[in-house]
């Protein structure tokens, strides 16, 4: 056991101009538990990495709502943190930026001594929302509809290319394609840099070897850097342009706040909806009864595309706590780290009865795929337009398809939950 060192994060002032790193204290593996964790609340769920998570991810995850208590410290070589598995205790965490700060919130190496901040995930508020206003006017409902033209003609522009040979792997084939082809169009990058931005976030996501993460993202901040100074130099309309010549308060955002920015959405738009694609794809492979059903009801989608994304999550948030807290009888400390285990949290059975069924007739509830409050996804409306799009010109080309015989699928270990390949047949 650790005695707690409190950090002094009552002085610790967030200045995304002058960032410098918090001093958060990390605590990994069973040598370092703070003192103050009771020994029965003390677990390794194995999240994210062991077997028995990776043999079958989400119905784990549904498992945790019995087989872990709601709150318990999890002990992992990488990070130690307080895991969050009831809908209620997420949203209370989620909802209260004030105790529960995003800071350090993303895993990915920084030199302290020449600190950013991922932008808009590390600020929290009243900072937050000066940067949110500079994107989401693109990424709100209305801005999102203006896209829906461009992703239904690329949807089917990528279909048609693969429809006639009968088979492919859906992952290459279409759950990358897409997305990532969209993604690189509002921001402005160029399509043929897809398959190595890809590559490189593939590492940063999914690997556990620190020097591969290092160096994959490496690579992409040399990019980035170079991507930001020719927008600067020749500015367009894409959203990198958007955020390298944007202005806040009067004054340009510095090199770090555009690169903390532009770096940040580049992690966060590239693998999720691609794993949430494979994942639905996986499912309605497995499902063809459900299938005709989604065919049969279209008035009803945007409902369907709701559960599809409760029942196939992909990733996690996690939090740092400002002061002393009790939750469910348990004392969380002042800078222990805090996990919400969203997926989990989607299965809870007291809020979602029978969470691992697919019923597009739930009622409504509050589901937490892109967390909710200030942090909340900024590419929320873009991935359900996707979804939404991709189920509805996919249907109508390709209505009855099936895993393809002798296929064994795998999944990938790391922050975004999805299969490796879902090889496919019609
Ligand atoms: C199905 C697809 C997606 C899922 C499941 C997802 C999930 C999430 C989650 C859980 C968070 C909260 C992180 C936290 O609390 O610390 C988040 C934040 C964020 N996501 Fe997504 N995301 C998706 C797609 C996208 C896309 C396509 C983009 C970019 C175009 C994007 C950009 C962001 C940004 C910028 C934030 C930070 C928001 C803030 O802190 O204000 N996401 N996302």
């Amino acid at each position: 056991m650790t005695a707690m060192t409190f950090p002094d994060l009552d002085n610790y002032v967030q200045d995304p101009l002058h960032p410098v790193k918090p001093n958060v204290p990390t605590f990994a593996g069973p040598d370092e538990i703070p003192s103050h964790v009771p020994p029965e609340l003390v677990k390794s769920c194995g999240l994210m990495f062991s077997p028995e998570f990776l043999a079958a991810p989400h119905e784990y995850m549904a498992a945790m709502q019995h087989n872990f208590p709601p709150i318990f410290y999890d002990v992992t070589p990488y990070r130690n943190a307080w895991h969050l598995t009831k809908h209620e205790d997420c949203l209370f965490v989620l909802r209260h930026a004030d105790i529960f700060r995003n800071l350090e919130a993303s895993p990915f190496p920084r030199d302290p001594d020449d600190y950013f901040f991922f932008i808009p995930q590390e600020v929290d508020p009243p900072q937050h929302r000066k940067y949110r206003n500079i994107v989401d006017p693109l990424f709100c409902p209305a801005g999102i509809k203006t896209l829906e033209g461009l992703i239904r003609q690329r949807a089917i522009d990528i279909i048609d290319g693969f429809v006639g040979d009968g088979e492919c792997n859906f992952n290459t084939a279409f759950g990358r394609p897409l997305p990532v082809s969209v993604f690189l169009d509002i921001m402005g990058l160029p399509q043929d840099m897809r398959d190595t931005f890809v590559g490189w976030a593939d590492i940063m996501i999914h690997s556990s070897d620190q020097a591969e993460i290092a160096d994959a993202f490496g690579k992409a901040i040399v990019y980035l850097r170079g991507a930001i100074a020719e927008k600067k130099a020749n500015p367009d309309g894409g959203v990198v342009s958007l955020i390298a010549n944007a202005e806040i308060e009067g004054r340009k955002l510095s090199d770090k706040e555009v690169f903390g920015f532009v770096c940040f959405l580049w992690i966060g738009g590239l693998d999720t909806v691609y794993a949430t694609l494979n994942n639905i794809w996986l499912w309605l492979a497995q499902n063809p009864d459900r299938v005709q059903e989604i065919i049969d009801r279209p008035d009803d989608i945007d409902k369907i595309v709701e559960e599809l994304l409760r029942r196939y999550s992909v990733t996690f948030s996690t939090r740092v706590v400002m002061k002393d807290i009790e939750m469910r009888g348990v004392q969380i400390k002042k800078g222990d780290r805090v996990m919400t285990v969203l997926p989990s949290a989607n299965f809870d059975p007291e809020v979602f009865p029978n969470p691992l069924e697919v019923d597009f007739d739930r009622p409504r509830k509050t589901i937490l795929a892109f967390t909710v409050g200030v942090h909340s996804c900024m590419g929320g409306h873009l991935a359900r337009m996707e979804l939404k799009i991709a189920l509805q010109e996919w249907l109508k080309r390709i209505p009855k398809f099936s895993v393809k015989p002798g296929a064994q699928i795998a999944f990938k270990p790391g922050g975004v939950v999805g299969p490796a390949a879902v090889p496919l047949v019609w």
